[in-house]
């Protein structure tokens, strides 16, 4: 019963063109994966200015806005979708604080990044900002249905 349920919690996961500049790929997909979570979409695209406006728009009025979108948009970012029970939240979790000074070891931030300018990875931070951040980077048709071993083994 609780595959169905599972099924219905997406979050918008990015590596950051830091990330993949700096080889982080595999290791920063591969703490998703071993986690038991399920990738349903995946794509290497250099967002444009405005589209990372659009990405952080949330964020305008703050100092920093600019510089960020100039960032994001510097180079190649890996969207992903992943899916699973709890996965916006732990997603988070995983990902660790946003200033890598206070993210705690263990946590992609806390482990592989210093700075909160170069801090390596998006995650969506809650379940209206997932489906938006899914809808503005992919298609429907990018969402990959398929079964998985989760679940089977882990839900
Ligand atoms: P925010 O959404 O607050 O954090 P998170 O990425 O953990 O959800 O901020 C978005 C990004 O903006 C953050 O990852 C890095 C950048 N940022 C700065 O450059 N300086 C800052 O002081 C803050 C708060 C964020």
């Amino acid at each position: 019963p609780s595959a169905e349920a599972a099924e219905l919690e997406r979050t918008f996961i990015a590596i950051k063109p830091d990330g993949v500049q700096r080889g982080l790929i595999s290791e920063i997909v591969s703490r998703f994966e071993r986690k038991g979570y399920k990738l349903v979409a995946i794509k290497l695209v250099v967002p444009s200015k405005e589209f990372a406006e659009q990405h952080y728009y949330d964020l305008k009025e703050r100092p920093f806005f600019n510089g960020l979108c100039e960032f994001l948009s510097s180079g190649p970012v890996l969207a992903m979708v992943w899916e699973g029970q709890g996965v916006i939240k732990y997603g988070r979790k995983l990902i660790g604080a946003t200033d890598p000074q206070n993210s705690e070891p263990g946590t992609i931030r806390g482990d592989l990044a210093i700075i909160v300018g170069r801090n390596i990875i998006h995650g969506s931070d809650g379940l209206e900002t997932a489906k938006n951040e899914i809808n503005l980077w992919f298609k429907p048709e990018e969402l990959v249905n398929y079964a998985h071993n989760s679940e089977n083994w882990l839900y």
